[in-house]
């Protein structure tokens, strides 16, 4: 079929079988060009590895390390005249340039979540790799449905305590509005918010993988967290979802402890505000991040979400010495966005923006470009006026392909 762009807002309905594989094959590329990764990981287990961050540290992973990888993530197969998610794409991807490498990948298409998830997962483990060195914890959901309670847990994005006004773009458009977005009515929000982007699904996942005895010696896991600028804390650290990554932060020391027999340790890495599919839902942070990038490209800083994955496991978690922590523990990988010259200018930037003027101070072509190859489109390789197979499979799930 021909498959172009379908928006609805911050959401691409469709996306493209071959143009995803580029993006793939892109960050692969990168990886590679950075060479090697001395002592880096060798079986690793990521969950949430189809898009984003985590799809990144699953390359970082395979293609750094020549590590064996596990992904497990939330994803649509493609049907006969319907395309399947980006994510889907993305892996089948992914799976056919590690078998071309003669890397170990398999996937695990299922709500994370679900204890019958972890269960598969675990057998996996046991019938291949017989124990993993590294769980990486990608997660971005808005929904939980508790695997104990049953609940569905529902994530809100709201402040708390007061409502809150400042300007957003709708990227598509360019046009840079005040939005005001009301508090949170009861605790009730706060704490869905925390069951399903908080710590706890990531404490069963660790108990669950250690208890089938499946974490190698000097395991390490890590889990990502965000900060941003003062500007985004009313939406961001300081309402639901930063009560969230609080609690996220807060499950290291108990990881830690859990893993001291393992001599293993646990991390929660902060990164850098990038544009996925997660973060283009957020009201106001769209227009920051557009404003980040021409900052930060301008100062030659700039990074996505594959730059941030290399670094962090080549500078951060296999660089071979003590792993530098900031004050509460955390492994800092957003240090360029937050250095003060860039965070300067860009509020001096935001003070300014408007619709008129949003093309020449913000980098929203930058933006929108990141938006539309997360699905597959705006890669030059490729001719989306040309039919494709957009039933595709994933190696390792064949009888969903
Ligand atoms: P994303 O939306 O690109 O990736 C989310 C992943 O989770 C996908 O692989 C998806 O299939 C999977 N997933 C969602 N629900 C699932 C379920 N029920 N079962 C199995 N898999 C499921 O998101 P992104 O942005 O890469 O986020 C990953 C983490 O990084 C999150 O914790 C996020 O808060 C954090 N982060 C994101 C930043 C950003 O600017 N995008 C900045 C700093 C941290």
């Amino acid at each position: 079929m021909i498959i172009q762009p379908r928006v609805r807002g911050f959401i691409c309905l469709t996306s493209h079988p071959e143009g995803t594989a580029q993006h793939v094959k892109q960050q692969i590329d990168y990886v590679k060009s950075k060479g090697k990764i001395a002592n880096g990981p060798k079986k690793v287990l990521v969950i949430g590895a189809s898009t984003g961050f985590g799809l990144a540290s699953r390359i970082t992973a395979a293609f750094g390390s020549d590590a064996a990888t596990i992904g497990v993530f939330f994803e649509k197969p493609a049907a006969p005249g319907k395309p399947g998610t980006a994510g889907w794409y993305n892996t089948a991807a992914f799976e056919k340039e590690a078998q071309a490498a003669g890397l170990y990948a398999k996937s695990i298409n299922g709500d994370a979540f679900s204890d019958e998830i972890k269960k598969q997962t675990i057998d996996l483990i046991k019938a291949d790799l017989g124990q993993v060195d590294l769980i990486v914890y990608s997660l971005a959901s808005p929904r939980r449905t508790h695997p104990k309670t049953g609940v569905a847990h529902a994530s809100v994005l709201k402040p708390i305590g007061q409502s809150f006004t400042d300007k957003t773009v709708d990227f598509h458009s360019g046009v840079v509005s005040d939005i005001s977005i009301q508090p949170v009515e009861n605790e009730e929000d706060i704490q869905n918010t925390i069951a399903v982007m908080g710590g706890e699904d990531w404490k069963f996942w660790m108990t669950e993988l250690k208890a089938a005895g499946v974490l190698a010696e000097g395991v390490k896991t890590v889990a990502y967290s965000y900060i941003g600028p003062e500007l985004t804390y009313p939406i961001y650290r300081n309402g639901t979802i930063g009560k969230a990554k609080d609690d996220l932060e807060g499950t290291v020391p108990v990881l830690n402890d859990l893993l001291k027999e393992l001599n293993g340790r646990s991390y929660v890495s902060v990164n850098k505000a990038l544009v996925t599919q997660s973060s283009s839902a957020i009201p106001v942070v769209p227009l920051y991040i557009s404003l980040l990038y021409k900052v930060m490209k301008a100062k030659g800083i700039h990074e996505g979400t594959i730059e941030q994955m290399q670094r962090l496991f080549a500078d951060r978690l296999y660089n071979g010495n003590e792993i530098a922590l900031d004050e509460k523990g955390r492994i800092r990988v957003d240090d360029w966005e937050m250095r003060a010259d860039v965070q300067k200018e860009v509020a001096e930037l935001w003070g300014q923006i408007t619709t008129e003027n949003l093309e020449g101070l913000a980098d929203i072509a930058g933006y929108r470009n990141d938006f539309f190859n997360l699905f597959g489109f705006n890669f030059d390789a490729v001719d989306y006026e040309k039919e494709t197979e957009e039933v595709v499979a994933i190696p390792s799930i064949k009888e969903n392909a």
